[in-house]
């Protein structure tokens, strides 16, 4: 849908149809043209990263828990800063995913959820544990009816070329899907997309300067699962590629909470799993940069030098700003 479109329909939608009437009589034979260049929006604030994408995770809860709370803070952040679209990392949908591409779930947990128009930008999710309970195909063939949803695969990559700020060069966002690791039974699928994972970022073009990996499972955590199969199956999977291929970032949900944790080896992990219900973290772990058991989201701004991340709650408060540097 064009831009003008949407804020068309967006605003006769905001009408409602109890008006409709009575403006149609004040308004005669008059057309009202609705372009977004009439719109006095507020300006974002300007900075010099090429790319800028918001992480947000674990939050379709049919609007509960803080899951508007989040969302609106979100729609606010990204009326006022750069953005170019979002990620999910992941359990889209409790508490057993989507049973089609027609599940009312999509309305109630998604549609009517994340509405500002600052949002109305593409979505690249990642499946998590929740959503393979039902359908998780589903949410592949939901981009089809979605302008936003673009799920093209269980796992997939995409490279960003930026060429803004500081520097040349690329980023390479590789969604990988995590949770066939944990069930014995998908051995052999996971064989097949660790293949996948290994070409993709050994084959990644010289000028990519970040490699970052998506998944829902993280691989360190300093929340409930700090030690459990979960955790201890993703790292015992992971840590060895991550270090072959120098993979900058493993960014991740499945944790209800927001942390920066820098195990030893080259990757930093960031989890964004507060798009809904909470659970604990604990502090002064070795590893541990940063934890909040607080409802939020990340914010990440890139360019070839630089890698920002800011992780911040559904009051709009930044948290926790980092920066990794080339
Ligand atoms: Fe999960």
């Amino acid at each position: 849908m064009k831009r003008r479109d949407f804020v068309r329909n967006t605003a006769l939608t905001a009408i409602g149809a109890s008006l409709i009437t009575p403006l149609a009589a004040f308004a005669g034979d008059r057309v009202t043209h609705f372009e977004s260049e009439d719109l006095t929006l507020l300006p974002a604030i300007k900075d010099d990263y090429a790319l800028h994408f918001m992480a947000l995770g674990d939050w379709g809860r049919n609007g509960e828990y803080d899951q508007v709370a989040v969302a609106k803070q979100m729609g606010f952040w990204g009326a006022a800063h750069a953005n170019d679209f979002v990620v999910s990392v992941g359990d889209n949908f409790y508490p057993k995913g989507v049973v089609s591409e027609f599940d009312p779930l999509w309305h109630y947990s998604f549609e009517n959820i994340y509405t500002a128009h600052s949002l109305q930008c593409d979505w690249y999710p990642v499946m998590g544990n929740h959503d393979y309970h039902s359908d998780v195909d589903a949410q592949i063939r939901y981009s089809k009816i979605s302008r936003r949803w673009n799920l093209e695969s269980l796992y997939y990559s995409k490279e960003i070329t930026l060429n803004k700020g500081m520097g040349t060069g690329k980023a390479l966002l590789v969604m990988i899907d995590t949770d066939p690791f944990l069930h014995e039974a998908k051995a052999a699928q996971v064989e097949t997309q660790m293949k996948w994972l290994h070409e993709t970022l050994g084959n990644a073009s010289a000028d990519v300067k970040w490699k970052i990996v998506i998944g829902h499972h993280p691989h360190y955590t300093v929340g409930p699962r700090i030690n459990n199969s979960d955790t201890l199956t993703m790292r015992k999977a992971l840590t060895k590629t991550f270090e072959d291929y120098k993979v900058d970032v493993y960014l991740t949900g499945h944790e209800h909470s927001l942390q920066h944790l820098k195990p030893e080896g080259v990757t930093h992990l960031f989890i964004s799993g507060a798009g809904s219900e909470l659970t604990p973290v604990t502090s002064g772990l070795p590893y541990s940069k940063f934890q909040a058991s607080e409802h939020g989201f990340m914010y990440f701004s890139i360019d070839a030098k630089r890698l920002n991340v800011k992780a911040i709650n559904y009051k709009g408060d930044v948290l926790y700003e980092t920066e990794l540097t080339k």
